[in-house]
């Protein structure tokens, strides 16, 4: 089978190699130069797809700029970004841009499938119409369904194989379709009535995050007033064995999907008079948070009589997440911008992310010098590989905002 592959980012490139893996023919579109030079040279730029297994594959997988290449495919996957605007309604401007060119080169008999997230319509009343620009009709002459991808970058225990895979069809016959496309990479697929009902699902699980991220970080706010520490409250708050599930307290969320996605949902629930208060809610707590870590700092560095002006923070972890290289929408960037801002004499360390070019700063090394010249070390992000609670026994001060460090430490301050 030929597979097109469009948008070779975090979820198109782990799925083009999983296909050519699988034994498929894939040909992979992305509209950035840079990318496809590099999967052309088996040069992984994904953490979870080491550069030797894309080189293995190389001989049947191969990327490209060009649309007019994904004619020989039958099945295409859109995994383009799907963005807010500057005003935090949907940017469907990337997969406008995938689906007229792809409708450029569409033939009969083709099956598409929307990957990217996005709000319930997307696939029948904005995606459907631009393939039908092609003079084919969807349910006739073309299959078109929307799968949510679920991969959790840096995650080892579930992958593409092993995860569930939720999909609706346009028609009975295009859901199953992609039933049998996704077979070859999946081992569990679960269906769904409607394109809407699978893009709804998607949604619900960020949202479901988004908002029990939002009530721990609330009450971590509150703890911490009332002299309670928050990780030993949920510690053994996840010893019930039923009704209670564990979510961890931080410094905000990242990524491209949870600060995102909810708020794809919140747009299109304004055309049905509704307002997801939810949403909203969880959206302003979570985005509260990186401020409230940097008081946690100021106040933690006053109680050592020094201001953040002029005291050097270096900070630990800049990606918004353990093991993986995406800033995307990171609190280490707001933590930073804040400190910054307050005149602190700011660096980092982050073995993913060797600079932040809008700050002018480059990862420093982690050695000897870096912890006893810092006033205080701030944990924003934990990656694999490195002993935290070592660091913190010889740090002047350090500020754990992932409950990391849980031996008793002298200067520790916990989120
Ligand atoms: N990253 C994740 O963990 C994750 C998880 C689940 C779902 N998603 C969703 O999947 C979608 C893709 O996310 P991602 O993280 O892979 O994004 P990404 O930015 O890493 O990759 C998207 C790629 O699409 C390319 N692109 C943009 N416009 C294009 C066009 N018109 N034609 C061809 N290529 C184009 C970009 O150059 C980029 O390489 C989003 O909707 C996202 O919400 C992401």
């Amino acid at each position: 089978m030929t597979v097109g592959i469009i948008g070779l980012g975090y979820v198109g490139l782990p799925l083009a190699v999983a296909f050519a893996e699988a034994g498929d023919k894939v040909i992979a579109v992305d509209v950035d130069a840079t990318k496809v030079a590099a999967v052309s040279a088996g040069d992984s730029y994904i953490e979870d797809i080491p550069s030797e297994r894309l080189q293995a594959v190389l001989g049947s997988l191969r990327a490209s700029r060009r649309y007019a290449d994904l004619a020989q495919a039958e099945a295409v996957i859109i995994c383009v970004p799907t963005p807010l605007t500057e005003n935090r309604e949907p940017d469907l401007g990337p997969l406008n841009g995938s689906a007229r060119a792809l409708a450029q080169v569409l033939q009969p008999g083709q099956l598409v499938v929307l990957e990217s997230t996005t709000y319930p319509g997307t696939t029948r009343e904005r995606l459907v119409p631009m393939l039908e620009e092609s003079g084919l009709r969807v349910g006739v002459d073309l299959n078109v369904a929307f799968s949510p991808e679920r991969v959790d970058p840096g995650r080892t225990d579930y992958f593409l194989r092993n995860t569930p895979k939720v999909m609706g069809g346009v028609t009975p016959a295009c859901l199953e379709r992609a039933v049998e496309l996704y077979r070859r990479v999946c081992d569990h697929i679960v269906r769904v009535s409607t394109p809407e009902a699978a893009e709804m699902t998607k949604l619900l699980e960020n949202i479901f995050r988004s908002v029990n991220i939002a009530l721990v970080n609330e009450l971590a706010i509150l703890a911490d007033r009332m002299g309670i520490d928050i990780w030993e409250v949920v510690d053994a708050a996840s010893t019930k064995p039923y009704g209670f599930m564990r979510f961890e307290p931080g410094p905000g969320m990242g990524g491209h999907c949870l600060p995102v996605d909810p708020f794809y949902l919140t747009w299109r629930a304004r055309e049905f008079h509704m307002s997801t208060e939810f949403i909203e809610l969880a959206g302003k707590i979570n985005q509260q948070m990186p401020y409230h870590c940097v008081e946690r700092i100021e106040a933690a560095l006053n109680d050592q009589f020094k201001p953040v002006r002029g005291s050097r923070i270096l900070v630990l972890g800049a990606s918004y997440k353990g093991g993986v290289g995406d800033i995307r929408e990171s609190p280490a960037l707001r933590i930073i911008e804040v400190l910054l801002a307050r005149g602190g004499n700011v660096s980092y360390h982050d073995p993913y992310v060797p600079a932040l070019s809008d700050f002018g700063l480059t990862s420093v090394p982690l050695d000897d010098a870096a912890v006893s010249e810092a006033d205080a070390i701030v944990l924003v992000t934990a990656h694999p590989g490195i002993d935290y609670a070592e660091l913190a026994s010889r740090a002047a001060l350090f500020v754990d905002l992932r409950g990391v460090v849980r031996t008793p430490v002298e200067n520790l301050v916990r989120l």
